[in-house]
């Protein structure tokens, strides 16, 4: 199997508690810091075309600003109504002061 892990940003950008947009290779894609684990996910609500960069981190969750559905960052699993479809989250590796996103 082949490693398609690619450099998403520097471990630096993405402060704890806080989360950064990337693009990658055409993709919207948000990082997310929570407690030093970085998390990485799909830049828009499953719910509406809405960019949950505007929202917030609430522990492992990831709240949307306009309904308020939360998902979790683990599974992406949709905790609250109206969103009722998972959020892609993608598998992060951290190499050296770097995090590099499987995207596949
Ligand atoms: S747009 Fe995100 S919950 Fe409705």
């Amino acid at each position: 199997m082949t490693d398609s892990y690619i450099f998403a940003a520097n471990l630096d950008d993405v402060k704890p508690g806080k989360m950064f947009r990337v693009k990658l290779e055409g993709k919207l894609l948000l990082l997310a810091n929570v407690e030093g684990t970085i998390h990485a996910c799909d830049e828009m609500c499953t719910h509406e075309e809405v960019s949950l960069a505007l929202g917030a981190l609430q522990g492992n969750c990831i709240k949307c600003s306009l309904h308020g559905s939360r998902f979790d960052l683990l599974t992406g699993k949709p905790l609250d109504e109206p969103a009722d479809e998972d959020l892609r989250i993608y598998p992060v590796k951290i190499e050296a002061n770097t995090i590099l996103v499987n995207i596949n």
